[in-house]
């Protein structure tokens, strides 16, 4: 058997998507500061979705115009970069329902064989972790790869980043390069092995 190598070379585009609808967003912060912290490799638009209507299965047939651009934004992107809080032990409701539109109809499934990379922040001590679980539950049952290690679940501090993105704690600011620089790993690694769609 022979597995085809693609040569996929950088810039990769990589969709965001903010797991917060609150304009006061702590995750929105740390997105920023991924964005700022990133290898020059990775270039960054936002995947947004809260216009995105409640998923109803009846839509399947005649999808909204919404879920149709969302679907198509998630599509154009090389790798995905899911930012998030923790609801009630869980993902936030508005994420999983676009996630659920992204995922149908039956069959045509956006969110296969993409790079994903899951982080989040929380003023709670585990930082997220329950609710990246889940999140992660979704995406292997979504065929979504996903960098596993590092993984990181931050513990927001007041003020340890700033509106403009900028980390105030050293450590922390390294440790999110780090996870942008083995998430550029990562994805480099995934294009070139699974064909994309
Ligand atoms: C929370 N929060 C929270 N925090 C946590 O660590 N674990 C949890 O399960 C929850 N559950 C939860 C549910 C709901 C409905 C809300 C509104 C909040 C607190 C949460 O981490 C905090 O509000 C963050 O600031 C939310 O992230 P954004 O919106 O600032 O990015």
């Amino acid at each position: 058997m022979k597995i085809d190598i693609v040569e996929h070379e950088p810039p990769y585009r990589v969709g965001v998507i903010v797991g917060s609808l609150s304009r006061e967003s702590i995750n929105r912060r740390l997105a920023t500061a991924l964005q700022r912290l990133a290898p020059p490799e990775l270039e960054f638009f936002e995947i947004g979705y809260g216009d995105l209507p409640l998923y109803n299965r009846d839509l399947d047939s005649d999808y909204p115009q919404e879920a149709l651009d969302f679907k198509a934004a998630v599509r154009s992107a090389d790798a995905l970069l899911f930012v998030t809080p923790e609801y009630n032990r869980s993902l936030p409701g508005p994420l999983k329902n676009a996630i659920d539109w992204g995922s149908r109809p039956w069959g045509q499934n956006a969110w296969s064989d993409k790079p994903t990379a899951v982080i989040g922040a929380s003023a709670g001590q585990i930082g997220t972790a329950v609710g990246q679980q889940s999140l992660r539950s979704t995406l292997s049952f979504l065929n979504a790869r996903q960098m596993t290690s590092p993984e990181a679940y931050i513990h927001f501090t007041s003020g340890l980043v700033e509106d403009s993105g900028e980390v105030t704690v050293p450590e922390t600011e390294e440790f999110l390069r780090t996870f942008m620089v083995k998430f550029l790993e990562y994805t480099a690694r995934v294009l070139t092995v699974i064909p994309q769609a």
